[in-house]
């Protein structure tokens, strides 16, 4: 695709303005969210959101989270229901997106949906986003702002590693402070599904639902659409669960004892979840090996784990 400079823009009124700008003009920017940095298009302009595609070198089109400011906004492209209202009152603005029937006159370009009849939306609470949806008042697709299969970025500069001049800009605003994308629930079909662990523990969820979340369904590419299991990955080989490196690896930690990079020194899930793609970046940039230390599964260390098995998974 053709190269461009990607201006950098700083989180001011004026950045704001100006990525709302390219946003309306068909153009991509990546801003940051609570998560991780996304890549936005106007979701509903085709044209933009195939750029997307373009700029990641995305091999097939998976469907794509549409931001939005508010449940309000989020009501003009999809139907709304009781359970979407509980979890959107509990816990939006923040790392939840709700997967519900696209409602009629919705307005999103069928490419961000990749056909399906249901969409992904999600309300981020990082101030910057919250600006720019604000500002532009309407629904932006956004993917994580890396390479297809690669670390998703935890600030700008690894957004401008990955994707400088092939996107028109970056709204620069530090790092993420969750540092995992969504957890993902599904809503559109009988009971709440469980469709991507991520920066909002299950846990959590279900405790104001007062039931468990349904598993989602590892054979119907209806509920798991996009979730490739290689992603994340670094150049070298990644190995998970080593009580202590090996010959030649490099060692990420999590608690207390010797490595090259520690998670998390005090075990604390919620700072290795914010720790985990920038560590990662950090040691892919040494092109050794890696060794993993084991995270534990309850709380925020299932999406820890999810992302840790898709970056040590076998590469095609
Ligand atoms: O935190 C996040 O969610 C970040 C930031 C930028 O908001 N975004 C993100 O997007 O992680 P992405 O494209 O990497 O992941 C979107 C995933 C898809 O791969 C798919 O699994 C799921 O969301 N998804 C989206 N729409 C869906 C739908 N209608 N039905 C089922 N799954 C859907
Ligand atoms: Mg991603």
């Amino acid at each position: 695709m053709p190269q461009q400079s990607t201006e950098i823009l700083a989180a001011t009124a004026g950045g704001i303005a100006r990525a709302a700008q390219l946003l309306q003009a068909g153009q991509l920017v990546s801003f940051p969210t609570e998560t991780v940095y996304g890549l936005g298009a106007d979701a509903r302009q085709g044209k933009a959101v195939a750029a997307i595609y373009e700029a990641k070198g995305r091999p097939s089109f998976n469907p794509l989270i549409a931001h939005v400011h508010s449940a309000e906004a989020a009501r003009r492209h999809v139907e709304w229901n009781d359970v979407a209202e509980q979890l959107a009152e509990a816990f939006w603005p923040g790392p939840l997106t709700l997967v519900l029937p696209l409602r009629e006159g919705h307005g999103i370009s069928p490419l961000v949906t990749a056909g399906l009849e249901t969409l992904g939306v999600r309300v981020p609470a990082h101030p910057a986003a919250q600006a720019l949806l604000r500002e532009l008042d309407g629904p932006v697709a956004a993917p994580s702002a890396n390479p297809s299969g690669k670390i998703s970025p935890t600030t700008a500069a690894h957004v401008k590693a990955g994707l400088d001049g092939r996107i028109a800009a970056i709204l620069d605003d530090g790092a993420c402070g969750v540092g995992l994308e969504s957890t993902i629930i599904g809503l559109a079909g009988p009971e709440p599904v469980l469709l991507r662990p991520g920066g909002l523990a299950a846990e959590k969820i279900e405790a104001v639902l007062g039931r468990k979340l349904a598993e989602r369904d590892v054979h119907d590419p209806l509920t798991a659409p996009g979730q490739l299991l290689s992603h994340y990955a670094p150049g070298a080989p990644v190995r998970l669960n080593a009580d202590a490196p090996g010959e030649g690896e490099l060692y990420l930690g999590f608690g207390p004892g010797p490595c090259d990079l520690n998670l998390s020194e005090h075990g604390d899930l919620a700072e290795a979840a914010s720790n985990l793609f920038g560590h990662l970046h950090q040691l892919d940039a040494l092109g050794k090996p890696i060794a993993v230390a084991p995270v534990p599964e309850h709380g925020l260390g299932e999406a820890i784990n999810d992302r840790l098995r898709r970056a040590a998974a076998p590469r095609d």
